[in-house]
């Protein structure tokens, strides 16, 4: 079977595919014609599956995806932007979690929901680490302190606060959340870092659709990518890199306003 199968019977003739197909392998010959693969670009292909979402039909088949597998959007389905816009708003940086562990069924639907990231050429490069152990998170956290303290006998900052605190019980590293997620890639691939971003903040508002409270564990992935203990403690797969780490948890108090943020800074031309 080639990449591109098109069900005759059904398919209108549009040429929407070929006009979306991002890699432009998709061409119609004449107004009439039924949509083909330009000969030999089979490979540019980079599987979005935009040509089989688009056909008003469900006509086009890839070799690798069936419409009929494919979710169907209809209109009203979606929220609208009031919505959107109180739901972006009202997500917050949780640092504060009750001692009851996320369930694996409800992190496993964060996935779902960070898979349809955006991500160069299509790539989707993540890849996930779950530490699903509030003391290996804690002990993740003490690896960032021992960082932060090498860093100290160098050079004295504000770091020196988040230690005097840990020193005193207070974890400002994971804040004593019971999970964390790392996304994780390829080190060599340029866009990763892209990627896993994009995806850890597909996931954050995931998490804030779910009651669940996320945070970015910032100094943690500094301290994964910068002190070799953490970097081993973490054991990636080879020739991987942390990109982003996020904490998650249940949160202990509910935001019940929306803090002021920056007006937009915008030039018009
Ligand atoms: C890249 C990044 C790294 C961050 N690292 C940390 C962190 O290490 N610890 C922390 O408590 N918050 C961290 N944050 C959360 C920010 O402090 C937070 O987003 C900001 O204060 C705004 O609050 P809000 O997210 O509730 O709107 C990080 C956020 C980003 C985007």
């Amino acid at each position: 079977m080639g990449l591109l199968t098109i069900e005759e019977s059904i398919c209108g003739r549009d040429g929407t595919c070929a006009k979306v197909c991002p890699a432009n392998i998709i061409e119609q010959k004449a107004p009439d014609a039924y949509p083909t693969i330009i000969e030999g670009s089979e490979t540019l292909c980079i599987k979005c599956g935009h040509c089989l979402a688009v056909c008003p039909s469900g006509a086009l088949k890839l070799s690798f995806m069936d419409p009929k597998t494919a979710p169907v959007v209809k209109p009203g389905m979606l929220p609208d932007i009031q919505a959107v816009q109180l739901f972006f708003a009202s997500r917050r940086s949780i640092r504060n979690y009750t001692r009851v562990p996320v369930e694996k069924e409800q992190l496993e639907m964060l996935f779902q929901v960070a898979r349809y990231a955006p991500s160069g050429h299509n790539g989707q490069p993540l890849n996930w680490l779950v530490i699903n152990d509030k003391n290996e998170v804690n002990r993740l956290a003490g690896l960032t302190i021992d960082w932060m303290r090498s860093m100290l006998r160098k050079n004295p900052s504000g770091m020196q606060r988040l230690v005097d605190d840990w020193d005193n019980g207070i974890d400002r590293i994971c804040r004593g959340a019971p999970q964390l997620i790392i996304a994780h890639s390829k080190k060599a691939a340029h866009l990763s870092q892209t990627d896993c971003t994009i995806a850890l903040t597909y996931l954050e508002l995931a998490a804030h659709a779910m009651g669940l409270g996320a945070c970015w564990a910032g100094f943690l992935n500094a301290a994964a990518n910068n002190y070799p203990a953490l970097t081993e403690a973490l054991n990636l797969p080879e020739g991987h890199q942390c990109f982003g780490a996020m904490m998650i948890g249940h949160p202990q108090y509910r935001f019940r306003r929306i803090p002021l943020r920056k007006k937009p800074i915008v030039t018009w031309r």
